[in-house]
């Protein structure tokens, strides 16, 4: 079955600086601190002002990204940088430090994308 696209809507997204993906899967975390995460990052980034303008970070929840360990894991695009151990108290570092100081949280990182690809995007089943 095929739709005619001359009669979809096109979906309208804002602009952003930074995609923020925090995987929610159920084997790097065990009991839902992912989740809790990803839920606290609205009011966050408000706080921090990247909800909107210049800096504004988008944010998804994935599903896995076959890394499954130490997480909460997340993943900042377009700059290849990975996360684990998410705690409440890293995620404030990440955001004060990479989403706003733009320096990455180096003992935090546990994979790079090559920095010369910076569009490169993550792999990842998005739900
Ligand atoms: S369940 Fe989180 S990376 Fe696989």
């Amino acid at each position: 079955m095929s739709n005619d696209i001359s009669t979809l809507e096109k979906p309208k997204m804002g602009d952003y600086k930074r995609h923020l993906l925090i995987c929610t899967g159920p084997r790097c975390t065990e009991n839902g601190e992912a989740q809790a995460i990803f839920e606290t990052l609205g009011e966050k980034f408000k706080a921090a002002g990247i909800d909107k303008g210049e800096l504004r970070v988008k944010r998804t929840r994935t599903h896995c990204f076959a890394t499954c360990k130490s997480g909460p894991i997340m993943c900042v695009q377009p700059d290849g940088i990975w996360y684990y151990n998410v705690t409440e108290a890293n995620l404030q570092r990440i955001i004060d430090e990479h989403l706003v100081g733009g320096r990455p949280v180096e003992e935090l990182i546990y994979h790079r994308s090559n920095s010369e690809q910076l569009d490169t995007p993550c792999s990842m089943n998005l739900i």
